[in-house]
């Protein structure tokens, strides 16, 4: 018998014919049992690193704070604000960045501010109240802070509750009201309107902006509005400026589009990040910093813009 039949294969007695391989046998002495066994483990490893670096990515996407400078030009605004910087907080739903929200305030403290404007959604539920009176004792402590409700406060059923203790850390909520800034002679109003979930009898947007027009000369308005489907109204009122969120971004950002997915689940959404323009009327939306249920972010992190006024050349 040739050596080499010892290995190939197996020989009968009668007349050397070969006989094929057991099954598995060839592998066996032939080291490929082995080889199958580091392929799987590879290919396991380069699985669990995919996944590993999945779960990074959308960790990173959802908690990574993009801090954005965005200069916006206007007609008619009063010299004396050229340059006001307003640090925008919108749709923050209750979540915190770092212990205490220490990387949150850190990003906000690193900004020479006028104004902290929250526009909205700023807790889901009475028990994020007490983190937020926390984070609003420090806002108040970096700029004069603006606040306006969201849907969100008013559907917890709680929204007096956070407006009351916004108010105690020296918040200025602004439910259908305004207040005017003024540098010499120059004068900037501030107004807030209530989101439409609040109470179904209140103030209108066009109801504000006449009141305010009949009491103050020539009124130069930044607008805190939650919602940014509202554009159309605020377009309508005349408004130079509003800032609103709610949109988040539409939560997966894609080329070519303004996001996929609205809060109210509309596909392929408009208004949901940055300047809008109706007839010389402007609209900034903040894409948000925090997030609802179970949705996250793509190619959508967490929104800090810091708007700064300019007149219009
Ligand atoms: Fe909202």
């Amino acid at each position: 018998m040739a050596a080499g039949s010892l290995l190939s294969g197996r020989t009968d007695s009668g007349g050397g014919r070969q006989i094929p391989p057991i099954s598995g046998e060839e592998g066996f002495y032939s080291g490929k049992g082995d080889g199958t066994i580091k392929g799987r483990l590879f290919g396991f490893a380069i699985a669990a690193f995919l996944l590993l670096g999945a779960v990074l990515f959308v960790l990173d996407q959802n908690n990574r704070i993009d801090a954005e400078t965005v200069n916006v030009s206007l007609a008619g605004l009063p010299d004396s604000f050229a340059g006001f910087r307003i640090v925008q907080l919108s749709d923050l739903h209750g979540k915190t960045f770092g212990e205490n929200n220490t990387r949150l305030l850190s990003e906000i403290r690193e900004e020479k501010l006028d104004l902290i404007a929250i526009t909205g959604d700023l807790a889901d539920d009475p028990a994020q109240f007490d983190a937020m009176g926390a984070l609003a004792a420090e806002l108040t402590q970096i700029a004069p802070t603006y606040y306006v409700t969201g849907n969100h406060e008013w559907a917890t059923r709680a929204a007096p509750a956070l407006m009351e203790i916004l108010e105690k850390q020296g918040v200025h909520v602004l439910r259908n009201e305004y207040t005017v800034l003024r540098r010499g002679e120059d004068r900037l109003v501030i107004a807030g309107i209530d989101d439409p979930n609040g109470p179904k009898d209140q103030k209108t947007p066009e109801e504000l902006t006449e009141e305010i027009r009949k009491a103050e000369k020539d009124p130069f308005i930044v607008l805190l509005a939650h919602r940014n489907s509202g554009f159309d109204t605020y377009a309508d009122c005349g408004i130079p400026l509003t800032l609103a969120g709610h949109g988040h971004g539409g939560l997966i950002r894609l080329p070519f589009t303004d996001g996929l997915i609205d809060t109210d689940r509309t596909l392929f959404p408009q208004y949901t990040n940055g300047l809008y323009t109706i007839d010389g009327c402007s609209m900034f939306v903040s894409r948000g910093l925090g997030n609802v249920g179970r949705t996250f972010r793509l190619f959508n992190r967490p929104h800090l813009p810091v708007i700064v006024l300019s007149p219009a050349a």
